[in-house]
């Protein structure tokens, strides 16, 4: 395994996505939608960087169901209780590589009527910026490929507890 983010480079990229969060959303009492299980380690410390104002829910997707590639389509396993119609919503993930989780969630919740959809990412993956430009409003830090693990993210359930961001070495 290779570390590609250690836990005070984690940290500091967390505290420049709050910064422009709290800049961005003011009063406006956003409603934070953590994408689990993935997103609850950053989520965490988001919320508390953030510091104003704000909601919290969760909703449960599984597209990685055995392992590092991607079944291709997006099963929701939990949705949010809250009533998003009218309010602002910004959808945090852990990771994004092609996008469609992302895709998948946009569709679910524009259908609600929120009043603003926004998405935060701590990760994603360079290529995804290539081809789509716009897919992610508040981005953390771009990492190669490679299957990515630690701070909240699995590989098979394995490895969340790590503090820093490592990458899976092939094999
Ligand atoms: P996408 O639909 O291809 O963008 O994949 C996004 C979802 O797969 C995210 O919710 C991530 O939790 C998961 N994922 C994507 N890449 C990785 C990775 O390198 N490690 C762990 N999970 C990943
Ligand atoms: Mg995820």
């Amino acid at each position: 395994m290779k570390r590609i983010l250690s836990s005070r480079q984690v940290r500091n990229t967390v505290r420049s996505l709050a910064a422009r969060i709290r800049e961005d959303y003011g009063d406006k009492r956003p409603v934070l939608i953590g994408v689990l299980k993935g997103a609850f380690v950053f989520l965490a410390d988001l919320i508390r960087e953030v510091n104003m104002p704000l909601e919290v829910d969760f909703i449960t997707v599984s597209s990685y169901r055995h392992g590092r590639t991607s079944s291709g389509d997006v099963q929701f396993v939990r949705d949010i209780t809250t009533d998003i119609a009218r309010r602002h919503v910004l959808l945090v993930e852990d990771i994004v590589d092609s996008g469609l989780t992302l895709d998948e969630l946009r569709r679910h919740l524009t259908r609600r009527s929120p009043a603003s959809l926004r998405v935060c990412a701590l990760l994603a993956r360079r290529s995804l910026r290539a081809s789509h430009p716009d897919a992610v409003d508040y981005l953390g830090r771009s990492v190669p490929d490679g299957f990515v693990v630690g701070y909240g993210i699995d590989c098979g359930e394995d490895y969340r507890y790590l503090p820093d961001i490592w990458v899976l070495e092939d094999g």
